[in-house]
């Protein structure tokens, strides 16, 4: 495959309505820069989107945020989305929710909740959250989601300050009655990079932590699947982020730019265009931001001359920037890269000290 097109129309669109967020979180994934709320493009926008990805080829559609049940058009947004065939997702703390709006959001077409906990137990996972009660909020709106007849998904962002309760966590999931579990390792750029000492986990916890997954896993086959993200920092081959750079997904901000990844921002020198601007299916296969890594032509040693480089596409842009300072060279999580050595020894050094203090992640702060 070379740069100069898509293999063919995206999978998935994840459609970030807003950036605001009543949670804290210490591993935010939102872009430093946050959208205000003015800023934030209006429905008529949004079903506009939709109407573009249906006929580009998009399948599904993953309302997400910041926040997303902060939109007071979301029912109206799903009704759109599911009316021009695509499959809609919400991606939610869950914690601004109640049974009548679960009911509602299910209502105009809603099929598939993904509800993110923090802990096994609200002490815990209401400190990460920095959100007191949200914990058994979540639980109970988790119920409402199986009530309604949607499927569920749990997901849980996994650190050094929970990971003891991966177990608990994963019998949280089933006992709510999630179809499928995302069990991920906290992925350090943006925000999560400035809290990365409070976060990384050890050597020895994250292979008891690999190995607690394995057995989990074949205990709970037919009942519950789960996903497993592996942190980067102790693996040797890096993950085939977005699916390949422009190959997979696209992801459009609460302020209507078009990014092939959500942290793509984080790459200086990238120009991110607007939907309400230019064709979404020309910005898939010709936006200059969705050209930049796509394919192989942009990559250098020792990705050119790698067999797995259209297996892996070279793992993560926005990783090899925040690591290595050039987006453009190998994911340090890659044994090949000269960087490599490094970011398992930094990994280490950090876990082996006391965590400090979370710098929780306050909207419009
Ligand atoms: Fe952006 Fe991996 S998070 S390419």
């Amino acid at each position: 495959m070379n740069a100069i097109a898509p293999a063919g129309p995206p999978l998935a669109l994840l459609a970030e309505l807003t950036h605001r967020c009543p949670l804290q979180c210490p591993y935010c994934s939102n872009p430093l820069e946050m959208v205000r709320a003015a800023g934030e493009r209006d429905t008529g926008f949004w079903m506009r989107v939709f109407d573009e990805a249906a006929a580009l080829g998009v399948l599904q559609v993953h309302l997400s945020g910041g926040e997303p049940t902060l939109r007071g058009d979301l029912e109206a947004l799903i009704r759109h989305a599911t009316s021009r065939g695509l499959y809609a997702n919400l991606i939610t703390s869950a914690v601004l929710l109640d049974a009548a709006r679960v009911r509602a959001l299910a209502e105009a077409g809603l099929a598939h909740v993904q509800i993110s906990i923090q802990g096994a137990e609200a002490a815990t996972a209401d400190r990460i959250g920095h959100y007191r009660g949200g914990h058994e909020k979540k639980i109970a709106i988790a119920r409402a989601v199986n009530d309604a007849g949607m499927a569920l998904t749990v997901n849980a962002v996994m650190h050094r300050q929970n990971l003891h309760q991966l177990g608990a966590m994963i019998d949280l999931a089933a006992e709510l009655g999630a179809g499928r579990l995302e069990v991920a390792h906290t992925q350090y750029h943006g925000w999560a990079l400035r809290n990365r000492a409070s976060l990384i986990p050890s050597l020895e916890a994250v292979k008891a932590a690999d190995a607690l997954v394995a057995e989990r896993r074949a205990a709970l086959e037919g009942r519950l699947v789960i996903d497993y993200v592996a942190p980067d920092y102790y693996a040797n081959q890096p993950k085939t982020c977005m699916g390949g750079w422009g190959q997979r997904f696209l992801n459009v901000t609460p302020d209507g730019r078009v990014l092939p990844c959500h942290a793509a921002e984080t790459i200086p020198g990238l120009e991110f265009e607007r939907a309400d601007e230019r064709p979404l299916a020309e910005i898939w296969r010709n936006g200059a931001a969705f050209m930049r890594f796509r394919g192989t032509d942009w990559m250098q040693e020792p990705c050119t001359s790698c067999a797995l480089k259209e297996v892996d596409w070279g793992g993560c842009r926005c990783q090899a920037l925040a690591m290595a300072g050039d987006a453009s060279a190998a994911d340090p999580v890659c044994g090949r890269s000269p960087r490599h050595a490094a970011l398992g020894e930094r990994a280490m050094a950090e876990a082996a000290a006391p965590p400090p203090e979370f710098a929780y992640r306050r909207f419009g702060k």
